[in-house]
């Protein structure tokens, strides 16, 4: 017998309405309440065609129709259904068995409260709900570092501040958080962890890696995943689904193959070093149970990977061993595409659906033109082009995923973690997060700054005060941006909170560095500008020329300047460095400017490492553990602890 609160739903009754009438049924009989309460007809699903559906991923499979498969296998974003002709009751039409939202994709445009979100997640569902077998969509976002869409959320340091803490078992509770927080917006998926290993920090996704280093992301990225899906996969209604990504050697690319971005450029090596350096943290994900993994845009020797049988089929669903004796990896889940990537594997779409999901694809981010994806796809299939034996072993590996996060007994949101999204505890972890990522450069007796000297402390610098800034890409918008984006606190708010005596004057000039000041001890605090995915790509990997005016200024009008670096991997900063008493590379992504001062004024010490070889030009890259480049500024595994 279902619990009380997961049979409610079936009845159409939205999940706001379940706390009132749990408490009626406590009284008097659901056909009693149920007559005298408000029903959502917009979400009321017709006894009559409710039929449970199915109970298991064989006798769904065994009760399908070709156009249910068909739909089960194509994920939309949560836009395209107002696009002209299209209509969300399309779901419920096309069988549609995933939305996601994509970067930035909020229930009204960009943000949006955790509330906001859940209704409109269980709006889709209530659409899914109706169809012939009632099977529940899933929906998926990319929680990256904290449900970064979601207006609110609580957002943690990117995956290079959380490899250089050093510290999996507080990646395990940052993404307990996480999930915690999308399960408050009824989203069930979160396309999360980036298992790769990038090798040239010119790629504008470096800081979605947790390191240069294979054996790195292996822990770490197996760590993310037990916080999101539980230990050894246990999954159920109260963890979500995750998704290794991107399947394989998205940070492996040659500079200069990818047109335009370096994302969907070219591996040209050898299976050797995709074994030895990019495989090994997939077999981590794998052998924790990853439930998804996301195909990569990049090429393996001139062949995409979307369209890459034996990658798919061969080393990452198979059993067996590659010619070197690797251990293919038997993966039980299913497997997704990236947005709208196998549309680049030729120019003709019907080739394309073929190639990609006879290669192993199980699901398809289409993400707009579902009903030419559908369309196609039939085609294909009654073509003879695509086996049934194909589309009912992705079919069923989907459909195994769905019953193994509870979608078919609480297919809604559980509203009972909502109010919990951006909680104070919640904060708490990412301020820990945030403190242990940091990593310190240079130290010329500065730090720690004192709470109760007599000094006067000027702060500068254009993401001294700026959350946008702070959070990087993936924040509230796929881009990122500048100013108060979301709740959070700035290095500068930070600095005022730190409880700092009034002996210590404080002077903050922001972006106004050139005025007439003197400081005893200055905090510069510069960096990049929020970026994404091939927008970050950059053959200079040098600061912006007003960042360096900044730290020029400030720290040639104070006696003692720390510059404070917020970045997505390490950048050119050897002018600065020597300008500076002390140098802190602060990453990019949390919320929580605090975590920042807790180290600058000696609350705690700094621990953390690089994950990053820090190059002293650009000219060195790609310069990594793996390629045996010397001379670098920093080395891998440099830090100064505790000061
Ligand atoms: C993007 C990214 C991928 C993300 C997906 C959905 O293009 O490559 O990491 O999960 O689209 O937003």
């Amino acid at each position: 017998m279902q619990s009380v609160r997961s049979f409610l739903p079936r009845l159409g009754l939205r999940p706001t309405r379940i706390i009132l009438v749990t408490a009626l049924l406590s009284t008097v009989l659901v056909v009693f309440a149920q007559a005298v309460l408000p029903v959502h007809a917009a979400h009321a699903r017709p006894a009559a065609t409710f039929t449970a559906g199915c109970i298991s991923p064989s006798d769904c499979v065994s009760k399908m129709t070709l156009p249910e498969k068909e739909g089960q296998m194509t994920q939309v974003e949560k836009n395209a259904f107002t696009q002209s002709g299209n209509s969300i009751s399309d779901i419920t039409t096309y069988f549609i068995g995933s939305v996601l939202s994509g970067g930035g994709g909020g229930p009204n445009g960009a943000g949006g409260t955790a509330t906001q979100w859940a209704d409109m997640v269980d709006n889709f569902q209530s659409y899914a709900l109706k169809t012939r077998l009632g099977i529940p969509l899933i929906y998926g976002a990319d929680a990256v570092h904290g449900h970064n869409n979601v207006y609110g959320a609580t957002l943690f340091p990117h995956n290079i501040g959380l490899g250089a803490m050093h510290d999996p078992a507080l990646i395990t509770q940052v993404e307990q958080v996480t999930r915690d927080e999308v399960l408050g917006t009824g989203v069930r998926w979160t396309f999360a962890p980036c298992v790769c290993t990038p090798q040239d920090i010119r790629w504008g996704r470096t800081y979605e890696g947790y390191s240069e280093v294979p054996s790195d992301n292996s822990t770490d990225g197996a760590a993310a995943i037990v916080g999101f899906q539980g230990s050894n996969g246990a999954l159920g209604t109260s963890n979500i689904l995750a998704t290794a990504k991107h399947f394989i050697g998205d940070g492996h690319t040659a500079w200069g193959t990818g047109s335009p971005y370096l994302n969907e450029g070219d591996d040209q090596i050898t299976e050797q070093q995709l074994d030895t350096i990019d495989l090994p943290p997939y077999q981590a994900a794998v052998n924790n149970k990853v439930g998804s993994v996301m195909i990569s845009y990049s090429s393996w020797n001139g062949l995409k990977d979307h369209a890459n049988q034996y990658l798919i089929s061969t080393k990452l669903k198979g059993t067996g061993t590659d010619s070197y004796g690797t251990p293919n990896l038997d993966f039980q889940g299913f497997v997704v595409s990236d947005w709208q990537a196998i549309d680049q594997i030729s120019s003709d779409y019907n080739y394309d659906v073929r190639t990609a999901i006879n290669a192993g694809i199980d699901m398809v981010m289409v993400p707009d033109k579902y009903k030419t994806f559908i369309s196609t796809l039939d085609t294909e299939i009654k073509a003879g082009n695509i086996p049934m034996t194909r589309i009912d072993d992705a079919v069923t590996r989907i459909l195994t995923a769905k019953f193994a996060v509870g979608l078919f007994t609480q297919p809604y949101t559980d509203r009972s973690y909502t109010p919990n999204v951006g909680s104070a505890a919640h904060r708490a972890v990412a301020r820990q997060a945030e403190r242990e990522s940091l990593v310190l450069l240079k130290n010329n007796s500065v730090l720690p700054l004192s709470k109760t000297g007599s000094y006067t402390l000027v702060v500068g610098g254009d993401h001294a005060n700026n959350l946008g800034y702070q959070l990087g890409g993936w924040s509230i918008t796929w881009q990122g941006g500048s100013g108060t984006t979301t709740v959070g606190t700035t290095l500068w708010q930070a600095i005022q909170q730190a409880g700092l005596s009034s002996s210590v004057k404080l002077k903050f000039v922001g972006t106004q560095t050139k005025g007439h000041y003197t400081g005893d001890v200055g905090i510069v605090a510069v960096g990049e500008t929020p970026y994404a995915e091939g927008n970050g790509d950059t053959n200079t990997l040098a600061l912006s020329s007003t960042d360096a005016t900044e730290v020029s200024d400030v720290c040639s009008r104070v006696t003692k300047c720390i510059v404070v670096l917020f970045s997505g991997r390490p950048i050119i900063i050897n002018t600065q460095l020597n300008q500076s008493s002390a140098f802190v590379a602060a990453w990019i992504g949390s919320t929580e400017g605090e975590g920042i001062t807790d180290v600058l004024f000696g609350d705690y010490g700094f621990s953390g490492k690089l994950t990053y070889t820090w190059p002293n030009s650009v000219s060195q890259e790609p310069c990594n553990q793996n390629n045996g480049c010397t001379g670098a500024l920093f080395s891998y595994g440099y830090g100064i602890t505790p000061f």
